[in-house]
Order: C-alpha cells, then sequence, then structure tokens
C-alpha cells in the first residue's frame, strides 16, 4: 500500500524544503514546445525532479524535467519545466503529484499549457485557444484509490474546472491588446500515436475544438486541491480528419508551438500579476 496522498505532498515539499524560498503565487505547467517562458524567469532556483521526493522523471522530447522557482512578470511563480504524460507510461497519481507539490508551495492559481491539434477548422497552426472546459478521453484519473480527505473531496466539482473569472480576465485583456485569442474545449487522449481521423471527427462530433495528449490529468488534480486553473492551447497542427488531412510531424508541432508560444507569453505578462 502506498503512502496516502498528503504524506506523499509532504514528503516532496520537505524534500525542497531548503531551496523553496518565500511561497509563490502562481504555478505553471508548459507544454511541448513552450518551455521559453521558463527564460524569463528572475532569480530562478532550478530543482531537477530528480531531486523531488517521488517526483517521475520526465523523458518526452522538449521537456527539461526541472522545477523552477522565481519572479516571472514581477510574481513570485513555481514553473514546471517538462511535463509528465500517460503515454510516457506514468500513472495519472504520479502526473498529479507535481500539481499538489505547487499547491504546498503557496500557490493559488495554476496556468496550464500545451500543444494541442485542431479539430475546429476555424483554428489555424500558431494561434492560441484559451481552454473553456476539457473532455477526459484518456481513460485514467488521478483520484482513482483511497481519498486522502486533508487534500480534497472524493467527488470533486469539476463544473467549473478552468475558473470563469481568470477565462474572463484573458479575454478582457486579448480584447484590450487587440491579440486573436480562439477560445474552446480541450479534447484529453492518452496518445502516443495520434488520432485517425475518424477519430479526430468524433473528437469533434463530440464538442471538442482541440485535441492533445496532457492537461486533463493535472486539472483535475487541481479541482482536487482547489487551484484555480488557467489553460491555454497553442494550435500547433490542423487536425479536423477531412479528406484533405495531412500527415502531422513533430516538427510542425514544435514549430508553431513556438509561434504560439509567444503570443502566450504576451498574454501571461499582464496576466500572470494578476493571478
Ligand atoms: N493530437 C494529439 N496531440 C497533439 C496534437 C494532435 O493533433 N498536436 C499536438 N499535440
Amino acid at each position: 500500500m502506498s503512502l496516502p496522498l498528503g504524506a506523499r505532498i509532504a514528503a516532496a515539499r520537505a524534500s525542497i524544503a531548503g531551496r523553496a524560498g518565500a511561497p509563490v503565487a502562481v504555478g505553471l505547467v508548459l507544454g511541448s514546445g513552450l518551455g521559453a517562458l521558463a527564460e524569463r524567469m528572475r532569480g530562478a532556483v532550478a530543482i531537477p525532479y530528480g531531486e523531488i521526493a517521488g517526483m517521475p522523471v520526465s523523458t518526452a522530447p522538449g521537456h527539461a524535467g526541472q522545477l523552477l522557482l522565481g519572479e516571472l512578470f514581477g510574481t513570485r511563480c513555481a514553473l514546471m519545466q517538462g511535463r509528465l504524460h500517460l503515454y510516457e507510461g506514468w500513472a495519472a497519481a504520479d502526473i498529479a503529484l507535481p500539481i499538489y507539490l505547487l499547491k504546498a508551495l503557496g500557490a493559488r492559481s495554476l496556468v496550464v499549457t500545451n500543444a494541442a491539434g485542431a479539430l475546429n477548422p476555424a483554428f489555424a497552426p500558431g494561434e492560441v485557444m484559451l481552454i473553456e472546459d476539457h473532455i477526459n478521453l484518456t481513460g485514467a484519473n488521478p483520484l482513482t484509490g483511497p481519498n486522502d480527505e486533508s487534500v480534497g473531496l472524493r467527488f470533486p466539482d469539476m463544473s467549473r474546472a478552468y475558473d470563469p473569472e481568470l477565462r474572463a480576465r484573458a479575454k478582457e485583456i486579448s480584447l484590450r491588446h487587440n491579440f486573436a485569442l480562439k477560445s474552446g474545449i480541450y479534447a484529453g487522449i492518452c496518445g502516443p500515436s495520434l488520432e485517425t481521423s475518424a477519430e479526430r471527427r468524433f473528437l469533434r462530433a463530440a464538442g471538442g475544438d482541440a485535441v492533445g495528449m496532457s492537461t486533463v490529468i493535472e486539472v483535475i488534480a487541481a479541482a482536487h486541491c482547489g487551484l484555480r486553473v488557467l489553460g491555454f492551447s497553442a494550435i500547433t497542427n490542423a487536425a479536423a480528419g477531412g479528406p484533405d488531412q495531412q500527415p502531422d510531424t513533430i516538427e510542425e508541432v514544435l514549430e508553431n508551438a513556438a509561434v504560439a508560444g509567444l503570443k502566450m507569453a504576451a498574454l501571461l505578462e499582464e496576466l500572470v500579476p494578476r493571478l
């Protein structure tokens, strides 16, 4: 029997106690190709995942695998540079642990970013989508097994998983800056294979606007422990699954993630101090 969740979180927190510094206001998890934001951090202390008790170590391309603690846009933040994915073989509970750690470091809000394919034909690669809500199609959930009531409820509400007030703030800022922010539903799948064209049409019919292999597990954990979530997808490839569907490549995904990443950074520069 593994340790209760609260004890796992406390052990992770204690293992970095000497280096964590002052409490943070915001936690961030950056997606594939979206790590450049880390370079905007000031006075950052980097803690490799391998030095955090109980923390799995990421292997995905474009994922450095360290926790950065410092100032981002004038706000004290903890940033997970490198995320964990189900497709790497991690259990959902392992993926959730760093989210609880961000909360234990003081975070009130969590910013999640990801690279995603556009199911919505009106979305173009290089654009940014504000995540309104998600559909978890991974088949996994980090909260299965015994619940630790000291961390959160057995049946956490998910009706406002992506905080409506924070979303409104993001929209307001994007309007004021004449910034084309799309908004929609993120469909989370397990991967690592990309979807067939039939699956993409199915996901679109089910209400998805973008599809990706991350985020949903983290957001469930965030809802469980009471973190307010703001999520953005970098649209990296057209994934409508129509007759003109082109094959996807990781090069295309990372290239467009970099384009969208610059736009996300501009938005977050104003948003992060208001989280
Ligand atoms: N599908 C799933 N995950 C992704 C995609 C996609 O088309 N693009 C970037 N991540």
